[in-house]
């Protein structure tokens, strides 16, 4: 089914929202329950009601292609939840089903309309790309679905390819790219406005993870098409960026490779020198994205100048999902005052978020007999703060309180449904991280 959103006047069946009180159908009505009266009570409660309504009309217990929704105050969660419930993945199915449109009449704040449909239509992007399988979405083409953003939303594009890495120095990037067939490239993207706040954002877009030498079980390789979460989540920002035209500046990076074996592969034991001067002996190839990450945030730091936040996401540790679960993403950095601002974004836009402190301890766990540092945690205790204390090491002293990193391992990938998730990509990080953009608007 399609689901259209039409700003009109409300005729016809009507879904009414009700704290509380259990659900049920009445004469052209759906009072759908709502838990609480809080904002993510009610994106819940539209995911529920749009469901309900779609199974009646496919068990043909009710004949409408019109709905119109009554609701005022959340009216911007209520979108949200239908329009994020909604969302299927239907790319590599032979026959589609034949989907008629369902069109929700909205009345009310034309505002949050447009936000409700903008950063829902972000996220469902995110979705779609993360979704996209290993054999389509190589480095390449997801670095040529973010040059066609850049065209079509007029953001300044760069890109740089194997070359250009090799020449910037990025030998962490490159080790981790080269025993693929696709070459590794990094996509730059920004939405540039003068004289406000200025945002950077980095993220890791690992197109496969097999783990390398350090081959993943079968079990644990089978959805590491997810890999690349933290670079889709940039591309749907950049998109809700532009689309709403936020007054902040934003530059995103894309750090795209394949992490695969072969007979060049990076092996364990192998030291290898960052763009940032320092050495890192690998320990485990499957501690990838951390490498990855590293010479892009330091050829993030030294491309632009005077920003106020840098900010990296990715699908970095299985420590991040054994820590806090398959629902949450987990925030670390040297600055309270922008985990309180990421948390706050979380609270505002739906998304869950934690955070996990670093301590003078857990540095030592990264120190490496050979070289500067080492890749993984010498412990197995903390191994999602020991990656973003590697990350650590390649933020500048002086941009040190600006960073903040956010391990979206957990929540990027929905292998069992819940709320008004449905199967497959998230789009974790793009309402959390547009709503972070637009709080710092004010
Ligand atoms: N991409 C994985 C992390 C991951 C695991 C994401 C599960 C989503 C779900 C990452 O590259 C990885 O393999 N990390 C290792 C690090 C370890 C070798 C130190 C991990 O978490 O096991
Ligand atoms: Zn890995
Ligand atoms: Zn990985």
């Amino acid at each position: 089914m399609k689901v259209e959103v039409v700003e009109k006047i409300d005729r016809g069946f009507e879904i009414k929202f009700r704290v509380g009180k259990e659900s049920e159908f009445k004469r052209n009505t759906l009072f759908q329950k709502v838990e609480a009266d809080d904002s993510e009570s009610f994106r819940i409660a539209g995911g529920e009601a749009l469901k309900r309504v779609e199974k009646s009309i496919e068990l043909g217990f009710l004949n409408i292609s019109e709905i119109a929704i009554s609701e005022k105050k959340y009216l911007r969660e209520v979108i949200e939840g239908i329009l994020l419930a909604h969302y299927s993945f239907q790319k590599y199915k032979s026959k589609v089903k034949k989907s008629p449109i369902l069109k929700l009449f909205v009345k009310g704040s034309k505002e949050s309309v447009k936000l409700a449909k903008t950063v829902v239509s972000a996220t469902n992007y995110t979705r779609d790309i993360v979704n996209s399988t290993p054999n389509e979405m190589t480095p390449q083409r997801v670095a040529e679905i973010g040059e066609e953003l850049g065209k079509k939303k007029k953001l300044e594009v760069s890109r740089l390819y194997q070359k250009d890495l090799k020449e910037e120095k990025m030998e962490l990037f490159l080790a981790v790219g080269k025993a693929s067939v696709n070459s590794p490239t990094l996509l730059k993207l920004a939405h540039r406005k003068k004289g406000k706040k200025k945002v950077l954002i980095i993220g890791k877009g690992l197109t496969y993870d097999t783990g390398g030498l350090s081959l993943k079980p079968a079990e644990f390789m089978k959805t590491m098409k997810a890999d690349k979460s933290g670079a889709s989540a940039v591309l749907g920002i950049m998109k809700g960026v532009a689309e709403l035209d936020l007054d902040v500046e934003v530059v995103g990076f894309l750090g795209l490779a394949e992490n695969m074996v072969g007979g060049d592969a990076y092996r364990p034991d192998d030291v290898i020198k960052a763009k940032n001067g320092k050495t890192v002996e690998v320990l485990n190839t499957d501690a990838e994205g951390r490498l990855v990450l590293a010479d892009t945030l330091t050829y993030a730091q030294e491309s632009e100048k005077d920003f106020d936040y840098i900010l990296d996401i990715a699908t970095l540790t299985g420590a991040a999902v054994v820590g806090v679960g398959e629902y949450t993403t987990l925030i670390m950095g040297n600055s309270e005052k922008v985990k309180s601002k990421m948390l706050k974004a979380g609270e505002d836009s739906g998304e869950l978020v934690a955070t996990l402190p670093f301590n003078r301890y857990l540095k030592e766990m990264i120190s490496s007999k050979t070289a500067d540092i080492s890749n993984v945690g010498s412990s197995r205790y903390g191994g999602a703060l020991t990656a973003g204390l590697f990350l650590n090491e390649f933020i500048s002293e002086e941009n040190s309180k600006k960073w903040l990193h956010l391990d979206i391992a957990g929540p990027a990938y929905v292998e069992k449904e819940w709320a008004y998730n449905s199967f497959g990509a998230s789009g974790a990080g793009v309402r959390m991280v547009l709503q972070f953009l637009m709080n710092l608007e004010k």
